[in-house]
């Protein structure tokens, strides 16, 4: 087995590497002085069995390219099975046309990694489900429960707890979570009922007197959380705590966390954090890496890998 990193997230590559006890391969990942990118894998992979991870996260686009030039590298270098680890897959979000003309950028991604060369795919809670149908080899879509379920329970053992959907796209997630934690379910319900008019927030579910912890695969500008978190106080909830998987977090959104209802975010590090996120005070972060590496190793040894969810 070979393992290789991107740019986009290297201590979690490293991360990966240290749990599985495989070093790296070392590759050279640079611009040329008009900024296209050029990749030499430095070991030799033919033959082998090799696990590319890179994140599509900010800035997607150069990071998406280098996946791209990354697989066909490993593709012209005879590696016998390319499996692109793609922790966060960006553009996911753009999965069904919202309009006429529009396009649906996450079958475009999913068609790029496919020609580039890739044979197989594993990411971690992809934003919607069905978006394994875009691709046409395997694809295998980690729940992060593995990581969030054990810290919930200690965190919060003892006190009456509610998970919370923060919308209404979220429920399945939350749902699948609130089950392995034996927790009631309640859901936000966003309404605008005129354009124009702001949006209403309605909380199905009871979550007086409780702590409630919102369940989301995304934050990016962290208004969906810190709205949801606003409504869930005025509706009785005595502390809000929020877990997501990807920490997007663009633009001003840690500041609109820090100066939010919100107790604390729990992030992971699919995503590389910026500095800012790194220091910020209510935004703390979980490891992947342990669950990315069996899955990886379960995927090299044709094992199960929904076996680490039972
Ligand atoms: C939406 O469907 C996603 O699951 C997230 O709720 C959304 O992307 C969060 O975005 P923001 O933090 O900008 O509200």
């Amino acid at each position: 087995m070979k393992l290789i990193s991107g740019n986009s997230n290297r201590p979690l590559a490293e991360a990966v590497s240290e749990c599985l006890k495989v070093p790296l391969t070392q590759a050279v990942m640079k611009r040329f002085s008009d900024n296209e990118i050029f990749v030499e894998i430095g070991d030799n992979v033919r033959g082998q069995d090799v696990f590319l991870i890179q994140s599509t996260s900010y800035p997607a686009n150069d990071n998406l390219m280098e996946l791209l030039i990354t697989i066909d590298a490993l593709r012209r270098g005879s590696a016998r099975r390319v499996t692109a680890v793609v922790p966060y897959f960006g553009y996911a979000r753009q999965d069904r046309k919202t309009g006429p003309r529009t396009p649906i950028s996450a079958k475009l991604v999913a068609n790029l990694i496919t020609k580039a060369g890739a044979d197989r795919v594993l990411t971690l809670e992809l934003h919607a489900g069905q978006i394994q149908g875009f691709f046409d080899i395997p694809v295998d879509n980690l729940i992060i429960a593995p990581v969030f379920v054990p810290d919930i329970q200690k965190r919060f053992a003892g006190r009456d707890v509610a998970i919370v959907s923060p919308d209404v796209g979220g429920v399945v997630r939350a749902r699948a979570l609130a089950k392995r934690l034996e927790a009631d379910l309640a859901i936000i319900d966003k309404r605008r009922e005129k354009a124009g008019v702001s949006e209403v927030m309605n909380v199905i579910g009871d979550v007086e007197g409780r702590v409630c912890i919102m369940v989301d695969d995304i934050v990016d500008s962290g208004g969906t959380l810190c709205n949801a978190a606003e409504a869930l106080k005025k509706n009785g909830a005595t502390e809000v705590w929020s877990y997501v998987v990807h920490g997007v977090l663009s633009g001003r959104a840690v500041e609109r966390i820090d100066s939010s209802a919100l107790e604390g975010l729990v992030i992971t590090d699919t995503i590389q954090p910026t500095d800012l996120v790194r220091h910020a005070r209510n935004i703390e972060r979980l490891s992947v890496a342990p669950l990315l590496g069996d899955a990886i190793l379960r995927i090299s040894d044709e094992r199960s890998v929904s076996a680490l969810f039972v």
